[in-house]
């Protein structure tokens, strides 16, 4: 604890469980507190500073952009709106975007969907499949779409309509919805972020996407955490080859502005009419510019190669250095969303990992999870495994 940041604020409500550090700027995949020290982001806001700080292109273009607007009003057109759709049309493979703020508001619009697909088709209580372990935000619906107790503690009655099932498990999907013309649509994480860093195995995948056309069902993919390029794709699921109906994108979207998007295709696209959703700010100019300008740096810059090529490197770098230590259980994920599974709870490697000058986060207890800036460079890389790897040999040893 230093001097400049107290415990707790006496005025900012209470709920996070933070750690004692205060970050004041960032240059690339680097960031320093109020105190001067220097600390590498190996954690990127989680999956949020595509770009890492301070970009050399994106802050001249926010610049200019709040020199022009900042906001109007969904009452009008707003051109950067068109713009981003098209950029992410383009890449998806789909047809019509519709823009929020956040993550779980994107999951919101989704799941508005998929009750009026349901409606339209004269089905008064649309079901959705929702998984074990997922996590989709913290709104009411969201919570109740999400698979951990500890988000929906407190906070019943739950949003009915939900159906869950195991990952990875086609068999267990058709048991848990046989005979039930409820069903409208399936919504899941291509890569669990939260959950723990779990990914879908790419055949069921597949199989998935066919068993959503045998049965009409709109298939949506969260790709709040594991999209914008951080696996080495514009999105998870096309390492799967699949194009999916609806799509919710967040967090590295806009390289730190807030933004949310919804993408959706042809079968999910003309559901909502005029009236139907919206909000104040979704789609307001800044934050198209910073969705616009992340996209067209990412592909200038080479950086979905870049996420492939430094996820290699640490996840080869971490799992040799790791293996055989007792305690150590697996390393998983994809390009730069990456998973360190120990046999026990390690949250308390976060706080080492910040005393030790690296940027970490914990998740599902047991699963020490980076997802840095995907600018990240190999001697970057090499100097969050030299800073990591002993201090996770360090905890198992201690508590062997
Ligand atoms: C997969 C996924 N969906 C939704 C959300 C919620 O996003 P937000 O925090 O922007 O509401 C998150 C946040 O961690 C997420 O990882």
């Amino acid at each position: 604890m230093t001097a400049s940041t107290p415990a707790t604020s006496p005025h900012v409500m209470n709920t996070y469980g933070r750690v004692p550090i205060a970050l004041q700027r960032g240059q690339g995949c680097r960031v320093w507190d109020v105190n001067g020290k220097e600390y590498l982001d190996a954690l990127g806001g989680i999956a949020v500073n595509t770009l890492g700080h301070n970009h050399a292109k994106l802050v001249p273009a926010l610049q200019h952009q709040l020199t022009q607007l900042i906001h109007t009003s969904n009452y009008y057109h707003v051109p950067l709106q068109e713009q981003l759709a098209q950029l992410l049309v383009e890449r998806s493979g789909m047809s019509n975007v519709f823009f929020c703020n956040s993550g779980l508001e994107a999951n919101e619009a989704a799941l508005k969907i998929a009750r009026k697909f349901g409606h339209d088709q004269g089905i008064e209580k649309p079901e959705v499949v929702v998984y074990e372990k997922a996590f989709h935000g913290r709104s009411i619906a969201t919570l109740s779409a999400t698979g951990n107790p500890k988000v929906q503690a407190g906070f019943g009655p739950l949003v009915e309509g939900f159906i869950r099932v195991p990952q990875n498990d086609i068999e267990a999907l058709r048991r848990a919805t046989e005979g039930n013309p409820n069903v409208v649509a399936v919504f899941f994480e291509t890569i669990q972020g939260e959950g723990g860093v779990n990914p879908m195995r790419i055949e069921y995948l597949q199989q998935l996407r066919k068993l959503c056309d045998e049965r009409g069902w709109l298939m949506m993919i969260d790709e709040v955490q594991c999209g914008m390029g951080r696996t080495g794709k514009w999105f998870a699921h096309q390492w799967a080859g699949i194009v999916p109906d609806v799509m919710p994108l967040a967090k590295g979207l806009g390289s730190g502005v807030p933004i949310g998007a919804v993408v959706a295709g042809p079968k999910a696209a003309a559901i909502f009419q005029p009236g139907n959703h919206g909000g104040t700010f979704g789609g307001n100019p800044l934050a198209m510019r910073a969705g616009v300008e992340t996209i067209r740096i990412m592909e200038k810059d080479g950086l979905l190669e870049n996420a492939t090529r430094i996820g290699q490197c640490l996840t080869d770098g971490i799992g040799q250095a790791l293996a055989g230590v007792q305690g150590f259980k697996e390393i998983r994920g994809q390009g730069l969303m990456i998973g360190i599974e120990l046999d026990r709870p390690c949250g308390v490697l976060m706080q080492r990992a910040l005393d030790a000058g690296l940027l970490i986060s914990v998740t599902a207890d047991s699963v020490v999870r980076l997802l840095p800036p995907l600018i990240m460079t190999e001697a970057e890389a090499d100097e969050v495994m030299a800073i990591l790897v002993p201090l996770i040999k360090t905890f198992l040893a201690e508590q062997a």
